[in-house]
């Protein structure tokens, strides 16, 4: 049965309320990256970035998942085939809708890491400079969300579905990131059929087979009913 590889960036959580990094008034116009979102600016003003990454940590806990969430959810649940999310987001929103095994690839706002041991626990909804290590002790306990500069996660795995995907599809992502904008050539590459279902096209939308332009609320409710009714 056909594989199915799903790509998400923030717009499918913007109609939950949280805020997309580039559109307008979105969080890069709110902040500096190489302040808050490098190892370099973690280093020079750790406050800012705990505070940062509180204030996100908090929105994201008061969020619910919307149609778009749910409906990849189902699709995970009712296709026969595979069906593979990987998520830029750092947000709980698709496992929150239903999902499942869901690669987190930039981490996730949830989860603290130790930059002297690398042990991994539940981030406190508030982490503060010199947040002890719950393993070590050391105080060096930050958000575990890859950062600009910093390797992103499960590429292994990532690259071996998109090398065995059949259908890849890229939802609500501008396309201005590496890797996970160069994705579609990888599917490409594997012969998959591509779609891109946004708000508005995509630095990368002359790649994709297909677009379904709308809010991600009813675009991608509207996809997997197609896919699930084609079937
Ligand atoms: N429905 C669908 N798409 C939407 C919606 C919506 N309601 N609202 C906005 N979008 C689209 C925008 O058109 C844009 O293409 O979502 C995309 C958001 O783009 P970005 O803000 O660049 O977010 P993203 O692509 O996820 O950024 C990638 O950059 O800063 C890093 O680590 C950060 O994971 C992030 C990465």
């Amino acid at each position: 049965m056909e594989k199915i590889v799903i790509l998400t960036g923030a717009g499918i959580s913007a109609e939950s309320g949280l805020g997309t990094f580039r559109d307008e008034g979105g969080l890069w116009s709110q902040h500096r990256i190489e302040d808050v979102a490098t190892p370099e600016g973690f280093a020079r003003n750790p406050g800012l970035v705990q505070g940062f990454y509180n204030a996100r940590r908090a929105q994201a806990a008061q969020v619910q998942p919307n149609a778009a969430h749910r409906a990849l959810a189902a699709l995970q649940r009712d296709w026969p085939g595979d069906v593979v999310i990987v998520t830029q987001n750092v947000d709980g929103l698709h496992e929150a809708g239903g999902a499942r095994d869901v690669l987190h690839m930039h981490g996730t706002l949830a989860g603290a890491l130790c930059a002297s041991c690398g042990h991994r626990w539940a981030a406190p909804d508030d982490m503060k400079v010199g947040e002890p290590c719950t393993d070590c002790g050391a105080p060096s306990g930050r958000p575990d969300v890859v950062w600009f500069g910093e390797t992103p996660y499960f590429m292994d795995q990532i690259y071996d579905h998109l090398a065995k995907a059949d259908i890849f599809a890229a939802i609500g992502t501008s396309g201005q990131v590496y890797p996970a904008a160069a994705f579609v050539h990888e599917a490409i590459a594997a012969g998959a059929l591509t779609v891109e279902l946004n708000l508005a096209p995509s630095a990368v939308v002359s790649n994709f087979d297909e677009t379904r332009f709308g809010p991600a609320s009813e675009t991608v409710p509207a996809w997997v009913d197609a896919l699930l009714g084609k079937r």
